[in-house]
């Protein structure tokens, strides 16, 4: 479907985009205002239906691969999710339809969601790379900047030409690790080192430190309060995803002192398995 078919399906108003964006081919559609869901089930490709108007919709939408966002129930973004919008190139549009009656127009079209589509992981391209390593702060607690250490490092790893697939998973893995710090934590910091064979993401923060690790581990806990919610955070599902994402996943931490998350990408499986 393109997404000129969902704009006229859904009498929706395009925010920002352009005619030629309204040809883009969609595959398949996911709708939440909890972007944890979104983070940990859409399919790059997708159009995101959201009652989430903050600057979080557009970056998931980013991260994810979104090929454009549909705000429901007349919803339209605040002036800093627009403006990323514009700056990220993803068209953005708004419907009047209540996110039950949108989804179910698309769906009753022949829009797909993601457990109805092939089950087929992109496989990820193998190329070669320069050695890089750099260190960004994330400040806890700032939620407007929350997620824009990820978006900087999805720009980097796509300029230096990593595959999608890979940058897909290690982008989504940085954000809910990023949303973490800057949820739970005072402040914490974000090492990236990509090498020839693999991408290491480092988190150290300077928070409350998890008291029981294997529970935090679960789907579904959360301590998250409800302003985090409002936020589209706290479905319990970040550290899950972080490991579903990773090909090697360590947690630490010290209650009162704070946490350190190591999380491995690794960047040539095929050459590995054959060695
Ligand atoms: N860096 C951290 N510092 C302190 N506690 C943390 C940290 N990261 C996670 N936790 C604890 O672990 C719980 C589970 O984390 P997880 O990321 O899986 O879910 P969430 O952040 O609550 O929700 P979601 O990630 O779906 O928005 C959190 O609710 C919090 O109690
Ligand atoms: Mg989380």
């Amino acid at each position: 479907m393109k997404l000129r078919d969902i704009q006229r399906l859904l009498q929706a108003e395009m925010l920002s985009g352009t005619e030629i964006q309204l040809e883009k081919d969609i595959a398949s559609a996911c709708s939440s205002d909890l972007m944890s869901d979104v983070l940990a089930f859409s399919r790059s490709g997708h159009v995101l239906l959201t009652g989430l108007a903050n600057v979080q919709s557009i970056r998931t939408a980013n991260i994810t691969g979104a090929k454009a966002v549909v705000y429901v129930r007349g919803k339209k973004p605040d002036a800093e999710a627009l403006e990323l919008a514009k700056l990220k190139d993803i068209p953005v549009l708004t419907t009047r339809c209540m996110m039950y009656e949108a989804c179910g127009l698309l769906y009753q079209n022949g829009l797909l969601g993601v457990s109805l589509l092939e089950n087929v992981q992109p496989s990820a391209e193998v190329r070669d790379y320069n050695s890089f390593s750099r260190s960004f702060e994330i400040a806890g607690r700032n939620f407007s900047r929350g997620g824009s250490v990820s978006t900087t490092i999805k720009d980097i790893f796509e300029d230096i030409g990593i595959d999608s697939a890979i940058i897909r998973r290690t982008t989504t893995a940085a954000y809910e690790a990023e949303m973490n710090v800057v949820m739970y934590a005072e402040r914490g910091e974000m090492i990236v080192h990509v090498t020839p064979d693999l991408v290491h993401l480092q988190l150290r923060d300077e928070g409350p430190g998890i008291p029981d690790i294997g529970l935090a581990m679960q789907e579904g806990y959360s301590t998250a309060t409800p302003e985090m919610r409002e936020r589209g955070f706290g479905a319990g599902m970040g550290l899950p995803n972080i490991k579903k994402n990773a090909d090697r996943f360590e947690i630490f931490s010290e209650v009162g002192k704070g946490t350190r998350l190591e999380i491995y990408f690794d960047l040539h499986p095929v050459r590995k398995n054959e060695a």
